[in-house]
């Protein structure tokens, strides 16, 4: 790395993750934006519309990260962007489906995909992207492809897991661990564990396979978090969008468990509504949720002693930490 671009990647002292990755990502986003082309106009137009709708971006420059960290060099460079590429994909395909799945009206501060054009056509264009993801790595040996398969796989059980336990006073946080592990964390296990060997370092893999897990689950628990506090501006979509639809999420399954009122709230409109919202929003709730998120950011970051010394893995660190951090 010359001199110029590790000044860069420091800002103000701190490792910055988008800089430490930004030409790597910058090359992501030209082979994304040319996967979205397609013979038909309208799925060109729903995908670059979800696709460029202010996404952070995150699961790709986690991969990239992770890959460089793991000393990655320029001989699979291609390779670890293009999988970066495909958790891009991958996600945003989960995205346009779970908005069909969940109505949901609202994504990313905009009109989501399904509201503006409807439900068939964004079924397929969740199909277009995930064929999309698996066109760009499917050239990739066996195991890798079998890696991000299993991830998929994860990904649908965990929707429709979380399905089965909407508006289910009776939900437990083991049966909430579970269905974060299977649709956020697994995807950024694979991602990890993808880019580790890409980068020649299968002895890191489960390391970094851990480190996706941790990172997806913290992640995730901040997301529920948020989704009670908003303020809508931040989140992207209305407050208590989980507690309306009666999803099981880290507050609602803390909540339940120590407010028997809660039971028949879940899933409530008006006035019900409100007041769950209000007593999931009990100091208690909230720190408690906020203590487990982190706790996996502390398992992440330990994950990361197992690398060597770099610009990238500081960024990682950073990248970690300021997952907890978009909370307050
Ligand atoms: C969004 O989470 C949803 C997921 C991460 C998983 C969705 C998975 C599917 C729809 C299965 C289809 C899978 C493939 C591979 C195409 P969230 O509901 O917590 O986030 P949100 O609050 O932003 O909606
Ligand atoms: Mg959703």
């Amino acid at each position: 790395m010359g001199n110029s671009k590790q000044i860069l990647a420091v800002d103000h002292g701190r490792a910055n993750p988008a800089l430490a990755v930004a030409a790597e990502m910058r090359r992501g986003e030209d082979k994304l934006a040319e996967l979205l082309n397609s013979r038909e106009a309208l799925l060109a137009e729903i995908c670059r519309y979800l696709v460029n709708a202010g996404g952070k971006r995150l699961r790709p420059t986690f991969v990239l990260l992770v890959y460089r960290a793991c000393g990655g060099g320029e001989a699979r460079l291609d390779d670890a962007i293009d999988a970066a590429i495909a958790m891009e994909l991958i996600h945003s395909a989960t995205l346009l489906h779970d908005d069909i799945i969940d109505a949901g009206t609202v994504r990313r501060g905009k009109p989501s995909a399904f509201a503006l054009y409807g439900l068939g056509p964004s079924l397929v264009a969740g199909d277009f992207l995930f064929a999309r993801a698996f066109e760009l790595c499917g050239r990739f040996e066996d195991e890798l492809v079998r890696t991000a398969a299993q991830a998929c796989i994860q990904l649908t059980e965990g929707e429709v897991m979380e399905g089965r336990l909407r508006r289910n006073a009776q939900v437990t946080l083991e049966d909430y661990l579970r269905v974060i592990s299977r649709k956020t964390a697994s995807l950024f296990h694979a991602g990890a564990k993808v880019a580790a060997q890409l980068a020649g370092a299968s002895a890191a893999a489960p390391a970094m396979g851990r480190l996706g897990d941790a990172f997806g689950l913290a992640f995730q628990m901040i997301d529920d978090l948020l989704d009670v506090l908003g303020p809508e501006e931040k989140i992207g979509k209305p407050v208590g969008s989980d507690v309306r639809a009666g999803i099981p999420s880290l507050p609602v399954v803390l909540g339940v468990a120590r407010d028997s009122r809660l039971s028949g709230l879940l899933g409530a409109d008006g006035p019900g509504f409100e007041r769950a919202l209000e007593l999931l929003r009990a100091p208690d709730v909230i720190e408690r949720a906020r203590a487990m998120a982190v706790e996996q950011v502390a398992i992440a970051r330990e994950t990361l002693t197992e690398l060597k010394p770099s610009l990238y893995r500081d960024s990682l660190a950073v990248l970690i930490e300021e997952q907890v951090y978009r909370e307050l």
